[in-house]
């Protein structure tokens, strides 16, 4: 139970953003737009969670990201009332459509009111009664299919109950009506449900959908390209650029720059190879856009490093010969890179245990082993960012955390600990990305080559308050400071609050930011409070509601006016 000592928190790994630095992020996210709008982007937003399997397939069921870190679950069992109707109806109805044996049901009749009742989830039967023996009775039934018995339910047999009872058609207006909730056998029975007259029946059966597997996503390159196939944006023959900016979720240890909530701003390219998706032009100039992007944010002293894993097949040879190379010192390594060694050799290579790194970086490197078509496309990725004058390292262990990429995988790092132009202790990845030319096909689309990158948006707020912070630079923005409103009105007396609200309306309708303080404030107190928040304060008292001339101070001068209501949104502009 949470008390006051004690009190409900956000989830670890999850964080509040609260204003003044929610502007700041605004400000980053508004930059990202224009920056992406420049070089023909248009925004994209998928579904927060998405099917299991899309990630399973796309990301890679080795990766961490989906062998440890996904958000998963079965979406409840969805109840299928028309499976439950037609099995019960099979074991109740009876042979002779004219004639109702006892406790078999016909169903059949009553035009008027069984539209009116279908709406409302309920069926109407009719069933044998047997009153004597051998003699029969026809009663009418008023029957709802249900996954359990609700007090919803209940209540709208009952209504259902009166409708057929005054429906002047129908011919159940005198005779009796049972009320019957079906249910599957395992359906729950509410213990606190009063069933009134209401017959509730048990059917053995399997009732329910088989549940799906979701998951909330972890990224949102897998999402982009399933909307890609699904809309068929192929068919357009046009190269697709769609940017995102939304919350990814992933089960990591939370630390400084590192949530289970956290934000990215991405951007994918990809269209048919005849839309120029698989020039290495498209590498390069998403490199440049992303160096134009830091560089307008403000981030200082960022590196890009830059590597290819090659094509598929490549990747295939390389990860032999890589297993090979492993065997031998497998043994020396730490339990998580052995795991590696085994399952996914490539994730050796990130590996930030500095215990193994000597031996990692004696393990052949990739760039060793790229047929000529992918060392030709990467030097041309190169000689484009040459002749752009965006510098970047090559890092040969560069293989990236994802199972899609091919050919070039780049990062952007900011200096790691211990340095405070980072702000993001050992997590210094500030964005990541690659090309995916197969993923289109392994989500069983069409063949769409594409590249794509996602900041990570907590790194880069991090590393802007750390750079400006240590600098000693202003903070780039009055974002980080409160924005003054223009106006604060100070009603005198709780009887003035309306005609405050009013005047508040008024002045917010002139395009001013206004607030309003209370009747009951001294007027000492609302002094201060205005001069917290705002430029000037216009005091509501009886005179200045009678005269409808206003008494406005100005903080920044001290100056005291009357003003009339008339000329006030003009004077407190100015
Ligand atoms: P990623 O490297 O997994 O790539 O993530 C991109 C960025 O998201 C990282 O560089 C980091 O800044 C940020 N990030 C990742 N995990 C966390 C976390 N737990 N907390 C805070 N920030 C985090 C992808 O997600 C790919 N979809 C990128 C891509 C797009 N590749 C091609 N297109």
């Amino acid at each position: 139970m949470p008390t006051p000592s004690n009190p409900l928190k956000a989830v670890r790994g999850t964080r509040d953003l609260l204003p003044p630095e929610t502007a700041l992020w605004n400000r980053v996210e508004s930059i990202a737009r224009s920056v992406f709008s420049r070089y023909g982007f248009g925004e994209i937003r998928t579904p927060i969670f998405e099917d299991t399997s899309l990630f399973a397939r796309g990301v890679g069921e080795e990766t961490d990201i989906v062998s440890k870190e996904m958000y998963t679950w079965l979406d409840g069992d969805r109840f299928n009332e028309k499976r439950l109707i037609d099995e019960w109806v099979k074991a109740n109805q009876s042979d002779n459509p004219a004639y109702v044996q006892a406790g078999r049901v016909n169903i059949q009749g009553y035009p008027s009111i069984q539209a009116k009742l279908k709406e409302m989830g309920i069926q109407i039967v009719q069933r044998g009664i047997e009153v004597a023996p051998n003699i029969l009775r026809n009663q009418v039934e008023l029957v709802s299919f249900r996954p359990g018995v609700s007090a919803d339910a209940i209540d709208r047999l009952m209504k259902a109950r009166d409708l057929a009872k005054s429906d002047p058609e129908s011919q159940v207006q005198h005779g009796a009506v049972g009320l019957r909730i079906v249910i599957p056998i395992d359906g729950e029975l509410g213990a606190s449900i009063d069933t009134k007259d209401v017959i509730v029946e048990r059917l053995a059966g399997r009732f329910f959908d088989f549940s799906q597997n979701l998951t909330l996503r972890p990224e949102n390159t897998a999402g982009v390209v399933r909307a890609y196939i699904e809309h068929n944006l192929g068919d357009t023959g046009q190269l697709q650029k769609l940017f995102y900016i939304g919350p990814q979720f992933r089960r990591e240890r939370p630390q400084r720059g590192r949530y289970r909530q956290f934000w990215q701003i991405g951007a994918e390219v990809l269209g048919p190879v005849t839309s120029g998706s698989e020039s290495p032009l498209r590498d390069a100039e998403v490199l440049e856009m992303l160096a134009t992007l830091l560089d307008e944010l403000g981030i200082k002293c960022w590196r890009l490093e830059l590597n290819s894993v090659g094509s598929a097949e490549d990747r295939k040879r390389y990860v032999a010969i890589l297993r090979d190379a492993l065997a031998p010192i497998k043994h020396q390594l730490c339990e998580d890179n052995q795991r590696r060694a085994e399952t996914n050799p490539l994730r050796v290579l990130d590996s930030k245990d500095p215990a193994d790194q000597a031996l990692i970086d004696g393990l052949p490197k990739i760039a060793d082993y790229l047929d000529d078509s992918s060392r030709e496309h990467f030097a041309q990725v190169c000689a484009a960012l040459d002749a752009c004058g965006v510098p970047y390292v090559i890092n040969p262990r560069l293989v990236r955390g994802l199972d899609y990429y091919t050919r070039t995988t780049f990062e952007f790092t900011v200096p790691s600990s211990g340095d405070p132009a980072s702000g993001l202790g050992t997590q210094n990845a500030l964005l990541g990305g690659g090309r995916y030319d197969g993923l289109s096909e392994m989500l069983g689309g069409p063949r769409a080559p594409g590249i794509g990158f996602a900041i990570g948006e907590d790194r880069l707020i991090l590393t802007l308050q750390a750079q400006s912070a240590a600098q000693a630079l202003e903070p780039r923005t009055s974002d980080l400071e409160p924005v003054k409103l223009d106006a604060y009105i100070a009603p005198l007396g709780p009887e003035r609050n309306a005609a405050a609200l009013a005047l508040a309306r008024e002045l917010r309708r002139a395009g001013l930011s206004v607030e309003v303080g209370d009747g009951t404030f001294r007027l000492k107190k609302s002094f201060e409070a205005a001069d917290r928040v705002a430029r000037h304060i216009v005091i509501l008292g009886e005179d200045e509601l009678a005269s409808g001339v206003l008494t406005v101070k100005t903080f920044a001068t001290g100056e005291q006016t009357k003003i009339a209501q008339a000329d006030l949104a003009q004077a407190l502009r100015t």
